[in-house]
């Protein structure tokens, strides 16, 4: 009944708005901190952003320059030629996983609800097209490699993904173009088991940036 409710109503909350106003802190108690990385907005009404208790406090600016001095050196590419829904998705992860920059590829405009602000502490990059992004790519001896189940494809499971890297998702629908596909050293593929041809693009994003998290991210970096 509860979830017939939820789906019937387009303006329902999704659970990570369900958490609204839980999260947070109110105004800095005691003597504040002189250092420039604090706002002093937020140091007298609180800070109610969805950030780590780490950066409770910090400018915008203070928080992206913490990243930058340890972003890991896969980037993320999507193509984005009929308005991806999942773009949102895929900033939120490589936002998570510390990833170096986001890559929108066709139109400019992509769906921010899925990001839940978090784009604000990403690099993002937009390329008219796929040969653009190649050509950032070559010029930065930076390897793409396709996510995508398409024939010819190595299971992701076992492949060895380099550390420096393009991770490139396609869009629901078409997929990875073949003119990607084509530029990358590999396409690897998420191995199924059930009967959908294939799972959302946003999901595979994050399982493939795991992928790369388990095989060359320094645990001792992440967060407690
Ligand atoms: C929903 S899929 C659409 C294309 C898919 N090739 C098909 O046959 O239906 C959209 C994107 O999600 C990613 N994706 C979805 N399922 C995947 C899988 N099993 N392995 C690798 N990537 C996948 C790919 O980047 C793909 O381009």
């Amino acid at each position: 009944m509860i979830l017939a409710l939820l789906s019937d109503d387009a303006d329902a909350k999704g659970p990570t708005e369900w958490g609204e106003g839980r999260h947070g802190v109110g105004p800095w108690e005691g003597e504040w901190p002189t250092d420039e990385k604090y706002d002093r907005e937020m140091l007298e009404h609180g800070d109610t952003r969805n950030v780590v208790d780490a950066y409770r406090y910090w400018t915008r600016e203070a928080i992206v320059a913490d990243i930058d001095t340890r972003r890991h050196p896969f980037h993320v590419a999507i193509e984005n030629f009929e308005n991806d829904a999942n773009i949102g998705t895929v900033v939120r992860t490589a936002n998570a996983f510390a990833a170096d920059t986001v890559h929108i590829v066709g139109r400019r405009r992509w769906n921010r609800r899925g990001a839940m602000v978090t784009d604000r502490y990403q690099h993002l990059e937009h390329h008219a097209d796929v040969e653009t992004l190649v050509d950032w790519c070559v010029q930065r001896d930076l390897p793409i490699v396709a996510i995508d189940n398409t024939p010819g494809s190595i299971p992701l499971e076992t492949a060895e993904l380099p550390e420096k890297c393009m991770l490139l998702f396609g869009q629901e629908g078409p997929g990875v173009t073949a003119q990607a596909r084509g530029a990358a050293v590999m396409t690897c593929s998420i191995a199924q088991f059930g009967s959908t041809r294939s799972i959302n693009a946003g999901v595979a994003a994050g399982i493939a940036m795991h992928a790369w998290i388990r095989q060359h991210a320094d645990l001792k970096h992440s967060w407690p």
